[in-house]
């Protein structure tokens, strides 16, 4: 990666009085103008990231270097970071405008110099002419956007947005997910957003951190963090997965108990044993019960029908597993039915295998 803008290197933070780390050598990089989702489970330390980075809290180790700089010990109110959390911590007895300005006050930029910012910065987030609207008067979204306005004013060296869209409701955190996605392309400012949704996750940002416990478990393009998952947990929160245990049989195909043969994209070590993952999109009805590698028979458990898509739980030898097809008017399989589902060998992912 051409000079990062930011580099995060063997980053950990234990709280004081904790048995554990919260955040356990993380190490990342981003280059300029990128986006990155923070993606993981409750407690999985990623407001405490971002928190260092903000400085509003010491790492106990590591460095976080910003265009080569190592800022780890630059006070907060020095760091010019903009940031953004759940909730938007707008002052309620200011207007929108007022709000606005505060950064820009705090830091004595002229007062006309100042109207113009607001100005700009307002009509950035599509609230030019509210500016002096009261922030209670204004709707969950609006209030969600003058906090996005009030980080970007200052011209920040970092967008910082700590799960900003989870106190709206489904369909203006879709407007404001396209919204801040736009916002970020336009001004070019390189941003960290932190969310627990994998959809958010794969739809906002141009590179995916999935943690877990502290740890940083992969790091990657959504493609690469969806198709080509470093482990089963990456696998598994990133979407739906059919995981299969199995042996390296010859190179592209493993044997996998009471299944048979699957056929996969990529090589493996013949004897190994691994982990393959087929997701239930992937699968698809076959015409006849033929047997042969990439197959499984099985009976229809239970259809689960969500408008576009039909989810099927099949019981393939014993195992659950989970197939979706797209729905049209014609007649769809049923509970009890007998199916064979089959996947194309570029579909057989083998976890922590690369590729993609
Ligand atoms: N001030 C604190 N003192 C002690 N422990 C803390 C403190 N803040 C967070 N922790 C602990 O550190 C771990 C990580 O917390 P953090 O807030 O970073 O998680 P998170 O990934 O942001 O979770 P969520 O998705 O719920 O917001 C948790 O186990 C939490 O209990
Ligand atoms: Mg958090």
């Amino acid at each position: 990666m051409a000079d990062p803008h930011i580099i995060v290197e063997d980053l950990v933070k234990t709280y004081p009085g904790a048995a554990r780390p919260s955040v356990d050598h993380v190490s990342f990089a981003l280059p300029r103008g990128e986006m990155l989702a923070l993606l993981g489970p409750s407690g999985c330390g990623k407001t405490t990231i971002l928190r260092m980075i903000a400085g509003l809290i010491d790492p106990t180790a590591g460095h976080i270097r910003l265009n080569g700089r190592e800022i780890s010990q630059i006070p907060v109110y020095r760091r010019n970071m903009g940031m953004v959390f759940q909730a938007y911590a707008l002052f309620p007895h200011m207007t929108v405008a007022e709000n606005v300005a505060f950064g820009l006050e705090m830091r004595n930029i002229p007062k006309s110099e100042r109207a113009q910012k607001v100005a700009r910065a307002l009509d950035m987030v599509k609230l030019g002419g509210l500016g002096d609207r009261r922030v209670t008067q204004l709707s969950g979204g609006q209030q969600q956007r003058c906090a996005i306005a009030r980080s970007l004013v200052i011209e920040p060296e970092l967008l910082l947005l700590d799960e900003p869209l989870s106190n709206l409701d489904a369909k203006l955190r879709d407007e404001m997910r396209d919204e801040i996605r736009d916002i970020q392309r336009r001004t070019g400012v390189t941003a960290i957003f932190v969310t627990h949704d994998q959809d958010e996750a794969l739809s906002m940002a141009d590179r995916l951190a999935v943690m877990s416990a502290g740890r940083l478990e992969q790091i990657g393009t959504p493609r690469q963090i969806f198709d080509a998952p470093a482990s089963e947990f990456v696998a598994g929160f990133i979407g739906a997965g059919n995981f299969f245990p199995g042996r390296i049989s010859a190179p592209g195909l493993a044997e996998v108990e009471g299944i048979g043969t699957l056929a996969f994209d990529g090589a493996g070590t013949p004897g190994d044993a691994v982990k393959l993952m087929v997701r239930p999109h992937r699968l698809k009805l076959a015409q006849d019960a033929a047997p042969g590698p990439n197959r499984f028979a099985g009976q229809v458990e239970k259809v689960t029908y969500r408008g576009q898509i039909l989810t099927l739980a099949v019981d393939v030898a014993g195992r659950r597993m989970l197939a979706d097809m797209h729905t049209h008017a014609g007649a769809l399989p049923q509970t009890g039915d007998r199916i064979t589902l089959t996947v194309a060998p570029v579909d057989v992912t083998l976890i922590g295998g690369g590729g993609a």
